[in-house]
């Protein structure tokens, strides 16, 4: 029988467990939910620092009461998981991050995005889980989404010509005053971490970065809107945006190439190419065509749990790891750094931060 292993979730709310009640979401829509469909995963502990969200927890998904913790060490040490799910808020990611990496029992970690608070806690957690050779897999769940995979085959084997421009927009409600010494950034940090990643899978490595920002709260707060011009090394050129004081939620990516165009996001996912125009005579223009869509697709909660398995069983860097979400984190902070100078230029090294 194959193994199975012995799991444990630290965070017990929204994406570990609470939106599998949102009946409009795609099912499972939770890491529990992943876990539990998983054939190689149980949930064997949980831990949150909220005890009615631990106890609510543990009761959906069958984790006995002795299991139950409070403290994320105490849950390490004694109930000595193989996978640590870490579904917790981001300024507590790299401290849970390095005691799981320092825990004999524990082969390998999937921890929530955006990887951490700064550069030099996604440094520390990656450093901590190389030494000992734990794959770390952080939540940028659509890079295990069928449909991204397909737009990605579509740029390497240049279906549409080249890569050019990428438009990426994650845009919110307005968002209120908040600290930025404990959530560091607004939306461009919590949602438009999936378009910076994003725009690095489908046309990274990145070389430089013009950022502004919108801050109505003060310097000392989170900002309203942010976002920037990034250009990759390839030359592909990225306008970003995260936050825009909307009243919808929109997540999408509009990827321009040299003979076609593709959508991808929560507005659906639509294909151009180009043809002869009917407008203007001699001229060319972009036509709908049929996206090729995968004939099968893994759910992509499920698809970050099969790729830390994945990744234990084969000792191979896995998919959406700690240096890609770094890399990601590195672009939003540049952006940051460009728009509190003004829009100065911030050159990114080496894909590198
Ligand atoms: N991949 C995605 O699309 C996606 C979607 C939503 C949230 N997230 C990320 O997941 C993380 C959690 O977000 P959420 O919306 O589920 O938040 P949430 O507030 O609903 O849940 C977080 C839980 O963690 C618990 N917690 C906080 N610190 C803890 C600690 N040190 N030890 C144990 N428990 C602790 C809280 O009590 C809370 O129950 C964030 O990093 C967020 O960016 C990712």
């Amino acid at each position: 029988m194959a193994k199975v292993y012995k799991t444990a979730v630290v965070g017990c709310g929204r994406i570990a467990s609470l939106l599998e009640e949102d009946p409009l979401r795609e099912k499972p829509a939770t890491h529990a939910g992943a876990l539990a469909a998983h054939p190689a995963t149980k949930i064997a502990a949980a831990c949150d620092i909220n005890a009615e969200r631990l106890e609510r927890f543990g009761r959906k998904w069958g984790v006995p009461s002795p299991y139950w913790y409070r403290d994320h060490r105490e849950m390490l040490r004694r109930a000595q998981p193989e996978i640590v799910s870490i579904a917790t808020w981001t300024d507590s990611h790299c401290e849970i991050v390095l005691e799981a990496a320092k825990t004999p029992s524990v082969k390998g970690i999937y921890c929530e995005k955006p990887i951490a608070s700064s550069m030099s806690e996604a440094d520390r957690m990656i450093a901590a889980c190389k030494k000992r050779g734990i794959p770390l897999v952080i939540g940028h769940e659509r890079r295990f989404d069928a449909n991204f995979v397909r737009v990605k085959e579509i740029i390497e084997k240049g279906t549409l010509g080249k890569l050019k421009t990428i438009f990426a927009q994650a845009l919110s409600l307005p968002v209120p005053a908040l600290p930025r010494k404990k959530y560091v950034g607004g939306t461009l940090l919590h949602d438009g971490t999936h378009l910076m990643d994003l725009a690095l899978y489908f046309g990274g490595p990145a070389k430089w970065v013009i950022g502004f920002n919108k801050r109505p709260y003060g310097k000392e707060n989170i900002e309203t809107t942010a976002g920037g011009i990034i250009k990759m090394e390839n030359d592909v050129t990225v306008f970003v945006e995260g936050g825009g004081e909307r009243e919808y939620f929109k997540f999408d990516l509009d990827l321009q190439f040299e003979r076609g165009r593709i959508l991808i996001g929560n507005s659906g996912i639509h294909a151009f190419a180009a043809g002869k125009s009917r407008h203007y005579t001699g001229f060319r223009e972009l036509h709908p065509v049929p996206f090729p869509a995968p004939k099968t697709r893994v759910n992509s909660l499920v698809g970050g749990v099969a790729e830390v398995v994945r990744a234990i069983r084969t000792g191979k860097e896995p998919v959406s790891n700690g240096q890609d979400a770094r890399d990601a984190l590195a672009l939003i902070m540049a952006v940051y750094e460009s728009a509190g100078a003004d829009g100065k230029k911030i050159r990114i090294g080496n894909g590198l931060g």
